[in-house]
């Protein structure tokens, strides 16, 4: 085998993949870790952006993935609640295996790129009439119901995928980072990394573990209040979460990594998207900036080396993008009237 050839097979010694025949894989993974040079110097501090938007579904859940749709054996339909991006890998993914999928989104809070790719790829998008929460536990639900298997991230199976993000971070810095900064929503990734983490320096890839620094929107920052938000809202709509289903796990990850979960506004995390595109040339979605805002908002120790994991693709969301940048001018074609905007 040539080149990079997926995550189950380049990291296969991590995992138990006793029962697994055929592995079901878009080559995920790999993605860049690039240095941040201008917010590095903003921090006095070595900053990377992990940048999860390159895989194959412009997300870091392709990790997740190609892990619970090889490991569905037998299964002839898989089924997520999501606030799209789960959706659009669980569609791409169960496609590449030639299974049905349905997923269950909260209707008019999906970014529209999302929402296309589940359509795109085939799957049965049922829109509902309520948040995330109610999607996840509705999916959770029918699988009571219907032969069915699950692929949120309370499938044990996408875990242990997406702890390979750590993986990746370790060996390409030679160490861990300091510091490791990721939004949070279900929760679900902030598990997966430290697991990640944790298993490296057991074995001895890595002698330090990072801190774990989560980010909440504050409108939708649960475990930051510390009880469930009902009605979570945030311009962020990957983490409009009100109850995450890993909250006790994160708990678990912040005491144990001498960690924390903080908040930050709408202002902050569009503030900090902007600066991303035009400072560090990474459009990712708004949800991703929530990393680097936090960091923005709280600083990090002088020196320290630091990583944001950006987890999702700004093309994503073509609406935000657009509706929080300068709306591009109409000029007649002419050189006269272009010399005139020009100078
Ligand atoms: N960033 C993005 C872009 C996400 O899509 C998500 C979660 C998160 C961060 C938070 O990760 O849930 O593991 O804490 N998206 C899920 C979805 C909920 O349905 O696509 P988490």
């Amino acid at each position: 085998m040539i080149g990079w050839n997926g995550l189950l097979v380049e990291y296969a010694p991590w995992f138990d993949l006793d029962d697994v025949h055929d592995v079901v894989t878009l080559q995920e993974g790999n993605t860049p870790l690039i240095h941040a040079d201008r917010l590095s110097e903003r921090l006095e501090a070595d900053v990377w952006l992990k940048c999860e938007g390159l895989n194959p579904s412009g997300s870091f859940k392709d990790r997740g993935m190609t892990m619970a749709i090889t490991k569905a054996n037998g299964a002839t339909t898989v089924i997520c609640g999501s606030t799209g991006n789960t959706s659009a890998a669980a569609a791409a993914y169960a496609a590449k295996a030639g299974l049905d999928c349905v997923v269950l989104v909260p209707q008019g809070k999906v970014a529209l790129g999302k929402l296309a790719q589940s359509m795109v790829y085939g799957a049965k998008v049922l829109q509902i009439q309520g948040n995330f929460d109610q999607a996840l536990n509705l999916a959770r639900e029918l699988t009571q119901h219907l032969p069915i298997t699950i692929v949120n991230s309370i499938n044990p199976d996408r875990i242990e995928g997406q702890k390979t993000g750590a993986f990746e971070i370790v060996d390409v810095l030679g160490k861990a980072p300091d510091i490791l900064a990721i939004p949070v929503g279900n929760a679900g990734n902030i598990t997966a990394y430290w697991r990640g983490f944790t298993q490296y320096h057991f074995a001895g890839r890595a002698t330090t573990l990072p801190k774990m620094w989560g980010f909440q929107a504050a409108g939708a920052a649960p475990i930051v209040l510390g009880y469930p938000v009902e009605n979570p809202e945030t311009i962020a709509t990957a983490i409009r979460i009100g109850n995450p289903a890993s909250w006790v796990p994160a708990l678990e990850v912040i005491h144990e990594s001498l960690g924390d979960i903080r908040a930050v506004t709408d202002e902050e995390i569009i503030d900090a998207y902007q600066y991303l595109a035009r400072n560090e040339s990474v459009f990712c979605e708004p949800a991703s900036a929530a990393s680097v805002a936090g960091i923005l908002k709280f600083g990090v120790p002088q020196g320290s080396t630091v990583v944001c994991v950006l987890t999702g693709n700004g093309l994503k969301d073509p609406d935000t993008a657009v509706s929080t940048s300068e709306s591009p001018t109409v000029v007649e074609a002419t050189i006269e009237a272009l010399l005139a905007k020009l100078s």
